[in-house]
């Protein structure tokens, strides 16, 4: 590739003046904090490559996350928070531990928060591995599984942070199609492989998989590891939690930033059998000691002990996302059977794009996702039932 600088493939009317697009952002056509960003008068650069990265990063394509909008405003329904803050005994335990304790370190292996963990899940603590963030942990389990001499196996549509950590690592993959339902097959998962990943509910279609599928699939398949990505699991899916006993290989990985209301402290962690758990403390102790600050530790584990508003919550999100699909097919979209804090739908009549651009004119963000197959569906997020109004009212208005 010639060196040098090239114009940032954003129509530059997505751009706010004087800011400047960074290399990731490139690939979406996201504003960033403004509904009716201003025209800007010349198209934004940005340095292409340089000489001085490794080839290694020459060849990376960051993921993209959903777009932050700065404007409190707006019906954010893009990146699959939930709707419903922290449990207020989190809060409460996040205001103690501001003091002057923070100038000391956190503990290097967050014990209390394993000790949590393992309570919750009824796992022994060093069946628990926690980062910053499932993000973090995925990426852990990328390097310290994956780099195998056959290719990981994963669906063609699924997390889109997968091919990158794939990347990254120089971990082999082998792309699996979802079938013309968009479900994940199992039977396609039986091939000679060095690991095989799955989202469970996926996302962003938000199908989920029986149990029975995943114990088939570890049955199966001894010789690899196989990571269950449990993130949405708490809005209504299986977890595969309770086959870790009778399957070494089997790492299942969840978040706090879903169920628990917790994305803006970044907290993730994996159960697994002491094994695995092990090849992740040594990938996490030759990269960062201290993945969990002392305010994560001490919110996390205030979270999982408020197990009753972990409940309402969840029913709640259930609830308005039955709610919402009743409304959305009422509106002639096609939902696919979501477990999890989102749908995944498209319109027969409409293009997904223009009605993503025409909802983010009456304030209201979804996820919309310029790849095969999935181009003409839109992801939105469960809100509250008053956001879900507003997406509806909105759509109702668009569709006229
Ligand atoms: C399937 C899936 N896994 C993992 C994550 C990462 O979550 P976090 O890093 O916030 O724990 C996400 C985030 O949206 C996700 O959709």
């Amino acid at each position: 590739m010639p060196q040098g600088r090239r114009t940032c493939s954003i129509r530059p009317r997505a751009c706010p003046v004087g800011a400047v697009a960074k290399p990731g952002e490139a690939a979406q056509a996201t504003a960033h904090d403004t509904i009716a960003p201003p025209i800007l008068p010349h198209p934004v650069q940005f340095p292409a490559m340089s000489r001085y990265w490794s080839p290694l990063v020459h060849r990376l394509t960051p993921y993209v996350p959903g777009e932050q909008p700065k404007l409190a405003r707006l019906v954010k329904l893009n990146t699959n928070e939930n709707p419903y803050g922290p449990s207020p005994r989190v809060l409460e335990a996040l205001r103690a531990e501001v003091a002057d304790t923070l100038r000391l370190y956190p503990d290097p292996n967050a014990e209390r928060l394993k000790a949590a963990i393992a309570a919750r899940y009824g796992r022994t603590p060093n069946e628990v591995f926690v980062g910053n963030g499932s993000d973090e942990v995925l990426a852990h389990a990328f390097m310290a599984f994956f780099r195998q001499k056959q290719p990981v196996l994963f669906p063609d549509i699924s997390y889109s942070f997968y091919p990158v950590y794939a990347t990254l690592y120089e971990v082999q993959t082998r792309i699996i199609p979802l079938n013309e339902h968009f479900q994940i097959d199992i039977g396609d998962y039986r091939q000679p492989n060095g690991g095989i990943i799955i989202a469970n509910p996926n996302a962003p279609t938000g199908c989920a998989l029986p149990l029975a599928d995943i114990e088939a699939l570890c049955q199966a398949n001894t010789e690899s590891v196989v990571v269950i990505d449990e993130a949405y699991v708490d809005f209504g899916a299986e977890s595969a939690v309770e086959l870790i006993a009778r399957f070494p290989q089997l790492l299942v990985v969840h978040t706090l930033s879903k169920s628990r209301s917790l994305a803006g402290l970044r907290v993730g962690f994996a159960l697994g059998q002491a094994e695995l758990i092990e090849a992740l403390d040594r990938v996490k102790n030759s990269f960062n000691s201290y993945p969990l600050d002392r305010l994560a530790i001490c919110g996390a584990v205030a979270a999982l002990e408020d197990e009753a508003y972990f409940a309402t919550t969840c029913t709640r999100v259930i609830q308005t996302r039955e709610g919402m699909v009743a409304e959305l097919e009422a509106l002639g979209f096609e939902v696919l059977p979501s477990r999890a804090n989102f749908v995944f739908a498209r319109h027969p009549r409409h293009d997904a794009a223009q009605l993503a651009a025409a909802l983010r004119q009456q304030g209201v963000i979804v996820r919309h996702f310029k790849s095969p197959r999935i181009e003409q569906f839109l992801r939105i997020s469960v809100g509250d039932e008053e956001q879900t109004g507003v997406l509806v009212r909105a759509l109702r208005e668009i569709l006229a």
